[in-house]
């Protein structure tokens, strides 16, 4: 089914089923420990050998000498591949540097060899007694040292590094009120509750991959890439999966090595990434610098912005593109943005939970803030009045909707917004009290994705498509989405995902998976209709689709008659047309924060948050409350925690578990809550809904951090907001 016109009315719209706040159909396998995840696959249970991989201890350089002979000695060792050994590799398009290194080292952890032994505890042991000698080389792990050398990257999937409209520099210089100020975000780990894990079998020359995977049809490529074998020889089954975050967008080392284990050991092979090897062996979110420049009016109205953003990444890699939402987020004739980036040796900078986004809003939103406090204005007042209904860099596109304003109104109302004081001036005891906004802002998008559905005589319906769960709740939107078009509950539907042998979905990534795979689904129910019409003589287009049965005049059939003779199949794809061009598809939100901060110590604690969000039709708004109260819960902990720790020296993550990297806890988070504006954008899609699970994070770190300076009167400008950054700026206590 093509998409290329603005939906009209459908079966979506009787929101029988949709837009139900629904229970996930697979919660009681999960919460049950019966869900099986990719290490926990059972069918090799009984041959399996593991797979313990060893990373490299250098950032830099080469491997001089590999000695392997006590590890072959060791008890239980079957087999041990290195990059000597395991012929020709290729790399995948997603990956940066490549899954099994050697003999050139691209970074720290980087993997050099898989140990294979008959239980796990042998091929840990063995891999201990791998000995390595290394050439190191000088690489270069500070971002604020190769600030200078950082260069203009080349484009990607369509984003220029540079935009200008009019004169930024004559604009900013003229205005009579402005702002410049920098601010630094640190390298983030996704930190996801699954570590990246997989098992290999083959059979001949056919690979099986049970896997932790977001996007199952890119990664089969990947694999088929890195290996040199035809796509049609790989499958990936990924049915379960604990958060991605994008670390698992990509194919990774467990999936290759697992592979390439299973070869030279001649039997199943599992392999888990340890959480103290997940830091540096995998991807993260890059640091970022932040340069930005507003300048507005004595009455408010910005008439010069600028945004500009250094990061670094290994050789190949890109940029984090953080001034992507200065771009559209607020009015101003003059403007422009840039983005640099420098060569660091680094482990792999890619993806994480809204790149871009993410920690752009933690610099605008932060520049708002203090715009608006140099206007005079009130932080929510300020953005309002410089709202654009617009693409500001393209005025003939319009926002098919933006209701970022009466997110914040609606948001300042819920919140008591009103009793904000002035910076340092509110008390609760010890605990100086602030509040913050932020808006929140993220594109949406779409992807094609493909679904076949079946109907058997008993009026079951069952769908198939290679979308992911990455514990957003695709398998319940899915099966909405189905309940709804064939007009039956949702006890009545059966979801099959994650498994490369069924019609290629939009995959889980970029907040484009519910939006996207539910159209699929649709698309595919559409047919599914038709033939089921067909089957029982009735026209197509009179036939209705509710309670369980089909009826059109006086003649009623149960749903599960049309496949009386045997069940019905019919499978179809969303295809995305040019909609998104013309118009633009983005999402909105605000967010409202209070914090405590103690006094004395300058301890802060986080004691309300509150997001209003726009983001198109909310398919389920259970499953989409957990997703936004997860990215604020994430937005916290980059706003207070999160940093992994460079060592400048010799190029690693120094905090490597989560011991060291600290994310926020139950304790950290006392009350949130997410109001959803209606909205129902029929230019999305035919379920005229958007993505909200990146959105949620989008802006809360600003929110933070402008709670804190309220609360104390002290500007902290690089992230995390630790307390040793701004104890010494403390009012004096009374
Ligand atoms: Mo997302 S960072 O595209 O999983």
């Amino acid at each position: 089914m093509k998409f290329d016109t603005p939906a009209t009315t459908n079966p979506i719209d009787r929101l029988k089923v949709v837009g139900k706040p629904t229970d996930r159909v697979e919660g009681p396998l999960k919460t049950t420990g019966t869900a099986p995840y990719a290490y926990e696959h059972r069918d090799f249970a009984a041959t399996q050998a593991y797979g313990h991989v060893v990373g490299s201890a250098i950032a830099k350089g080469k491997i001089a000498s590999m000695d392997l002979d006590a590890a072959h000695a060791a008890p239980g060792v079957l087999a041990i591949v290195t990059a000597a050994n395991a012929g020709k590799l290729g790399k995948g398009d997603f990956n940066t540097a490549k899954l099994l290194g050697g003999p050139e080292i691209q970074h720290y952890h980087q993997a050099i060899a898989l140990v294979i032994a008959e239980t796990f505890e042998q091929a840990r042991s063995a891999a201990a007694l791998v000995r390595v000698e290394y050439t190191r080389e000088k690489g270069a792990f500070d971002l604020a040292v190769a600030l200078d050398t950082a260069v203009k990257p080349p484009a990607m999937f369509g984003t220029e590094p540079d935009t200008s409209v009019g004169d930024f520099a004559a604009a900013f210089a003229a205005a009579p009120v402005q702002l410049d100020q920098r601010y630094t975000t640190p390298d983030h780990a996704h930190a996801m509750m699954e570590p990246h894990a997989s098992i290999a079998n083959w059979d001949g020359d056919e690979l099986t991959l049970w896997t932790s995977n977001q996007m199952i049809a890119w990664s089969v490529g990947d694999v088929a890439k890195t290996l040199g074998i035809g796509k049609d020889k790989v499958r990936l089954v990924s049915p379960y999966i604990g958060g991605g975050f994008g670390g698992k967008l990509f194919v990774r080392a467990d999936a290759i090595l697992a592979a390439l284990g299973a070869k030279a050991a001649r039997r199943p092979v599992k392999v888990a990434l340890a959480r103290p090897f997940m830091f540096n062996n995998t991807p993260h979110r890059p640091a970022t610098v932040q340069r930005v420049r507003l300048g507005a009016t004595k009455e408010g109205k910005i008439t010069a912005i600028s945004h500009e953003s250094w990061s670094g990444d290994l050789p190949g890699g890109g940029p984090e593109t953080a001034v992507a939402q200065t771009r559209l987020l607020y009015a101003g004739a003059d403007r422009m943005t840039m983005m640099r980036l420098a060569v660091l040796d680094l482990p792999e900078g890619n993806a994480m939970r809204a790149p871009g986004e993410a920690p752009g809003l933690m610099a605008l939103e932060v520049a708002m803030d203090e715009m608006a406090e140099k206007l005079g204005l009130d932080p929510v007042q300020f953005r309002i009045l410089n709202d654009t209904q617009v693409d500001p860099e393209a005025p003939s596109r319009p926002f098919t909707q933006r209701q970022l304003n009466k997110c914040l109104e609606t948001g300042a109302e819920k919140f008591g917004w009103a009793k904000r004081g002035k910076p340092g001036a509110t008390r609760d005891g010890k605990w100086l009290v602030g509040m913050g906004v932020a808006a929140a802002f993220r594109n949406n998008l779409n992807a094609n994705s493909a679904a076949r559905v079946r109907l058997s005589g008993s009026g079951v319906v069952t769908v198939e498509t290679d979308m992911t769960d990455i514990g957003t709740g695709s398998y319940t939107i899915i099966g909405q989405t189905a309940a709804e078009m064939m007009g039956v509950p949702l006890d009545r539907i059966v979801v099959k995902l994650g498994d490369s042998s069924f019609p290629v979905s939009a995959g889980s990534g970029g907040q484009w998976g519910a939006n996207s795979s539910t159209a699929g689904v649709y698309a595919a129910c559409v047919k599914l209709r038709e033939a089921a019409a067909q089957k029982l003589g009735l026209d197509p287009i009179d036939a209705v689709f509710a309670d369980g049965k089909v009826k059109a005049g006086r003649r009623s059939f149960a749903l599960g008659d049309a496949a009386k003779d045997g069940e019905l199949v019919a499978e179809d794809m969303i295809e995305f047309g040019k909609l998104a061009e013309k118009e633009q598809q983005s999402t909105f939100g605000a967010h409202f924060v209070e914090v405590g901060v103690d006094s004395m110590t300058g301890e802060i604690r986080i004691r309300r948050m509150l997001a209003v969000c726009a983001a198109g039709r909310i398919l389920n708004p259970k499953a989409a409350r957990s997703q936004v109260i997860g990215g604020m819960t994430m937005g916290a902990g980059a706003a207070l925690m999160e940093e992994l720790a460079v060592d400048k020296r010799f190029g690693f993550f120094v905090n490597h578990d989560l011991a060291g990297y600290e994310v926020p806890v139950h304790a950290d988070i006392p009350y949130q809550e997410v109001i959803f504006l209606d909205e129902v954008d029929p230019n999305t899609s035919p379920m005229k809904a958007k993505g909200v699970g990146e959105l949620g994070i989008c802006g809360v770190a600003a929110a933070v951090a402008n709670a804190v300076y309220n609360a104390t009167g002290a500007r902290v400008r690089s992230y995390p907001i630790t307390l040793d950054k701004f104890i010494d700026k403390l009012p004096e206590i009374a």
